[in-house]
């Protein structure tokens, strides 16, 4: 029997599965430093705020390239908070693309707002400047532009049709840490943006976090407020209905050792993404599109394939683990039927045939090559 590496399983045919992520292997080379960092937020009982969530909050804002970060419990609530600072809520509409997770249009909910489900662009599965144009009414206050799979939306598109009608833009990079939107990063192309640190993300925490960015001191200092139990300077004075949501101390300790490798496995991640793209260029799998002129981060590899079901199933057969990110979109979950809109023929069709492939930063080029050629072989009535 052959070793394999810590979390690597085998396939029925005896061969090595390639997972659809591993988180371990990123985390072994840093142990030392996150029992150093535990040592330290313990013995300094730094738990809540303190200097280790201040050095994270400001290096994290000059990654990004803004004035000001607010470290939050988790992306849902980043995106809550951001609009309950820019004083949305009860009676105003927020546009939100359908394909995206639920967290975005939950968090609209949560504020009191009402999310508005839009259509998004076939190619790249984005939010665009039309379906922006096409739901704004008398109600929107905001659209939150989601860079989804870890693409920069395009929203120097998006912002004459806001801007002509006075909505602010949020964006939602949960999925995009690091992403260049033409020369500046997601977090800070719009009013502000909302991360989430949730483990598998490009930069995960050892547990949940999220974090606000915006060079909008004013919003800054709302975000914080709302977070923190609506207190004001004073510890003892409430100025809000706040709640608690931040980002612990430790959390952010263990982010800030992360946090220089996150260019260099962004990096990788296009590698492994390009590598794919070659690949596959003359398969029936169709990879979601990257727009021109911007710098994707691949949190997720998306390809759309006919007959799904069966795909994944000679996928698995062969030890290549996939996912699907969404297969419900937003506007047909249950819970969200309730505010229509009814039929949204881009994502719908892409929900029906969207696949997720294995791509993470330690995944090596032969993992990239095997899965390829099981994806050929699966497509094409080769090997199976
Ligand atoms: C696009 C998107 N928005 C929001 C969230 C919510 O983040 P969290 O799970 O940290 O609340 C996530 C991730 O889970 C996400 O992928």
């Amino acid at each position: 029997m052959t070793l394999l590496p810590p979390g690597l399983d085998e396939a029925d045919n005896g061969a090595e599965i390639i997972p659809f992520y591993a988180l371990l292997p990123q985390h072994q080379p840093l142990m030392p430093q996150f029992h150093r960092r535990l040592d330290d937020v313990v013995t300094e009982s730094a738990f809540v705020g303190g200097r280790w969530l201040e050095q994270f909050e400001a290096q994290w804002a000059d990654y990004c390239g803004v004035r000001h970060a607010v470290g939050v419990a988790n992306g849902t609530d980043a995106i809550e908070l951001v609009l309950r600072g820019l004083g949305i809520g009860t009676g105003d509409e927020v546009i939100v693309p359908a394909n995206t997770f639920v967290a975005t249009a939950a968090a609209v909910v949560a504020a009191g707002a009402t999310p508005v489900f839009v259509d998004v662009d076939p190619g790249t599965l984005l939010i665009t400047e039309a379906s922006v144009l096409a739901a704004i009414g008398r109600s929107t206050a905001a659209v939150i532009v989601v860079h989804l799979y870890g693409q920069p939306v395009d929203i120097d598109a998006i912002r004459p049709v806001t801007d002509r009608h006075g909505i602010a833009i949020i964006e939602d990079a949960a999925q995009a840490h690091g992403a260049i939107g033409v020369r500046r990063r997601v977090g800070s192309l719009a009013r502000a943006g909302a991360f989430s640190f949730y483990p598998g993300k490009n930069l995960g925490a050892l547990g949940d976090g999220g974090m606000v960015t915006t060079d909008d001191y004013v919003l800054a200092q709302r975000v914080r407020t709302l977070g923190n139990h609506g207190r004001g300077n004073a510890a003892t004075e409430h100025i809000d209905i706040g709640r608690n949501s931040r980002l612990d101390g430790l959390q952010a300790a263990l982010l800030s050792e992360k946090l220089p490798d996150l260019d260099r496995f962004n990096a990788r991640r296009r590698q492994l993404a390009n590598q794919y793209r070659q690949r596959l260029a003359d398969s029936p799998v169709s990879l979601v599109e990257t727009r021109p002129g911007v710098d994707p981060v691949y949190h997720l590899l998306v390809v759309q394939v006919d007959d799904r079901d069966q795909f994944r199933q000679r996928l698995a057969a062969r030890g290549v683990e996939t996912s699907i990110h969404y297969p419900v979109p937003c506007h047909r979950q249950p819970a969200f039927e309730r505010f229509g809109p009814g039929y949204l023929p881009v994502v719908e069709r892409a929900a029906s045939r969207l696949v997720s492939l294995p791509l993470f930063p330690t995944m090596t080029d032969e993992q990239v090559n095997r899965a390829c050629d099981i994806i050929i072989g699966a497509t094409e009535g080769g090997p199976r």
